[in-house]
């Protein structure tokens, strides 16, 4: 399925457009959190071929790797450290469009140019989890990208 989501040609807001109703419908389908991240992020990354989707899980004040898409990672990362860090310490979404010129950045990939990072939160702004997505290009992520990944961040954050 995900491979229908992308449609060569089309404009970024055209293909979330296509996206998001049928990411949000896996995870209102699944009440399982990995299950529901994994569909999710290969969804989101067979849809734009950026370089890695995936999430890291808040767990005993660290965070840990979870689903993912693309080459390999570093599984932990610790509270203010390289852009997940520190979506996580500020609980803000991070935007990245040179990750060459973010002090501390974490080069899981050389090829890596450019990053969003969004927080996964509870009603209450406790980070559960980050979304974080790396593209080979610079500039790749802009305010269209957080305001859409927001929302499937925020279906997410209620599997927890
Ligand atoms: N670049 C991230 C680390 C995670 S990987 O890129 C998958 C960071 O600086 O937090």
């Amino acid at each position: 399925m995900a491979e229908n989501l992308s449609i060569q040609g089309n404009s970024k807001e055209e293909l979330y457009q296509n996206l998001i109703p049928q990411a949000l419908a896996l995870i209102e389908g699944e009440r399982d959190l990995i299950a529901a991240m994994a569909n999710a992020c290969a969804a989101i990354h067979h849809t734009f071929g950026w370089l890695w989707t995936g999430f890291y899980i808040v767990k005993n004040n660290e965070l840990v790797l979870g689903p993912f898409q693309g080459p390999i990672a570093c599984t932990r990362i610790q509270k203010g450290r390289g852009v997940c860090g520190s979506a996580w310490q500020q609980a803000t979404t991070l935007v990245v469009p040179d990750v060459d010129a973010f002090a501390g950045h974490i080069a899981c990939s050389s090829l890596a140019r450019s990053e969003i990072v969004l927080p996964l939160m509870n009603s209450e702004g406790v980070v559960l989890a980050v979304l974080d997505v790396d593209s080979a290009e610079l500039a790749t992520f802009d305010e269209i990208d957080a305001r859409y990944l927001a929302q499937l961040c925020q279906a997410l954050a209620r599997l927890f």
